[in-house]
């Protein structure tokens, strides 16, 4: 179990640094890593992959998340995001519903910069009324 998951934030916050500098983000210079905390207490981290074909790019939240899918996680307790901008950068729409597939809403969000962490928030409040597994017969 991941306990509680504050323990984990500068651990994830850290990975998502380090991930960031891998980023393949040649067309927007915009270089982003994002990290997962697992229900086994384990960080999956990684970065934004952009490509010629401009919108077959995806985001750094997404490759963190499918590694943790390949690495036999089930859920996500807590999600930092790393990035270098004026404002704390949040997940995309798109990346905040697929987050919602794994994660409940009270799972942090935490957006850091150089600076460390700048905003904290929780996936209910990024997400609003989202749909989710729950919505679909089982
Ligand atoms: N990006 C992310 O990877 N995560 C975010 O939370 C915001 C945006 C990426 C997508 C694209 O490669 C670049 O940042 C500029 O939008």
């Amino acid at each position: 179990m991941a306990g509680d998951v504050e323990h984990h934030r500068e651990a994830l916050i850290a990975a998502a640094r380090a991930v960031r500098a891998r980023a393949h983000a040649p067309y927007s210079g915009f270089a982003v890593g994002a990290a997962v905390l697992d229900e086994q207490g384990r960080i999956h981290a990684g970065a934004n992959v952009e490509n010629a074909a401009y919108p077959q790019g995806w985001c750094a939240e997404t490759s963190a998340l499918a590694l943790l899918v390949a690495a036999g996680g089930r859920r996500v307790l807590a999600l930092a995001v790393y990035a270098v901008a004026q404002d704390p950068v949040a997940p995309c729409g798109g990346c905040r519903q697929k987050l919602r597939e794994f994660a409940a809403d009270d799972c942090p969000v935490w957006l850091a910069g150089p600076d460390g962490l700048r905003a904290a928030h929780s996936l209910g409040a990024l997400l609003p009324h989202g749909f989710g597994p729950h919505h679909l017969p089982t």
